[in-house]
């Protein structure tokens, strides 16, 4: 397998970094995410967009133009030869010279396989459990998910899928996912604030914008826990239907029809984008 570090391209195991780079040693650094189909990137520009936002946020300029960013993509589908995969951008703190100063951001390029959610989870939905927690910098991608990873562990002893964000009562976002509730009323509502706004979250936005009332505002616990139905959203999840909190069961505890439709819409949507 082959990656990019600095615009070079090597080979996976013959590349390095230096001992000293903010990202080992204070976690300072961000990333972004994004699938391939059929050797094809997915929503790269959004991506590319939010890449760029969080380097600009985080202070740490990309010393590459989104074309050249693009070139490097464009030259690992070519030398990896794996259709279905995930490619993460990297951009680390760089080279400090006092262990806390940021240094020339380093770019890194890889290329690897990914793994979706088994279908029974599609067709049974997803356990959460909450956590307390408001990630910092949260409409930055950063490459620190200390939280989310020492969450693992309780997740599994919970015998849960993943965990929810709650901050002051109001619910935020999962470790790598977004939240949608859907109302008695059939309203569909996502948190708007103190997220990272998900590729995602914004496609499936746009695509439920003509059938369906939106809102995006805050979402109390109670709230989620009243819901008809909630779901999931991610670029290795796409949308999964949520139908447990903490115990407690979302609408009748099955995966609903608008989550189910909305799954299905997401589907086509990437179908009709690859075929562009
Ligand atoms: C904290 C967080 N929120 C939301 C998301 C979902 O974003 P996307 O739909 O772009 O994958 C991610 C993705 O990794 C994430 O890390």
């Amino acid at each position: 397998m082959y990656c990019f570090v600095n615009g070079l391209k090597l080979e996976v195991t013959k590349a390095t970094l230096n001992i000293n780079d903010l990202a080992i040693l204070r976690g300072y650094g961000i990333f972004d995410f994004f699938r391939t189909v059929d050797n094809k990137p997915l929503f790269l520009e959004d991506h590319l967009d939010r890449f760029y936002n969080s380097s600009k946020i985080a202070h740490l300029p990309i010393s590459f133009s989104k074309s050249e960013v693009i070139e490097q993509v464009n030259s690992l589908l070519t030398a990896n030869k794996l259709p279905i995969s995930g490619i993460r951008m990297v951009l680390t703190g760089g080279y400090s010279e006092d262990g806390y100063s940021v240094g020339k951001p380093n770019l890194i390029i890889t290329q690897g396989p990914i793994t979706f959610p088994a279908e029974e989870l599609y067709t049974n939905g997803v356990k959460l459990i909450t956590h307390n927690f408001l990630r910092e910098l949260p409409e930055v991608k950063t490459v620190n998910y200390m939280t989310g990873i020492w969450l693992k562990s309780k997740i599994k002893e919970e015998k849960a899928f993943d965990a929810l964000y709650v901050n002051n009562g109001q619910v935020l976002e999962l470790t790598r996912s977004n939240i949608f509730i859907i109302t008695k009323e059939g309203k569909i509502i996502t948190p708007q604030k103190n997220i990272l706004k998900g590729v995602t979250r914004k496609k499936v936005l746009e695509m439920a914008a003509s059938h369906y009332d939106i809102e995006e505002r805050e979402i109390s616990i109670d709230e989620l826990l009243q819901a008809k139905e909630a779901f999931l959203t991610g670029t290795t999840k796409k949308v999964l239907p949520i139908t447990a909190v903490d115990n407690q069961k979302i609408g009748d505890g099955k995966p609903g029809p608008i989550s189910r439709q909305l799954l299905e819409m997401f589907n086509q949507f990437e179908k009709e984008y690859m075929d562009k």
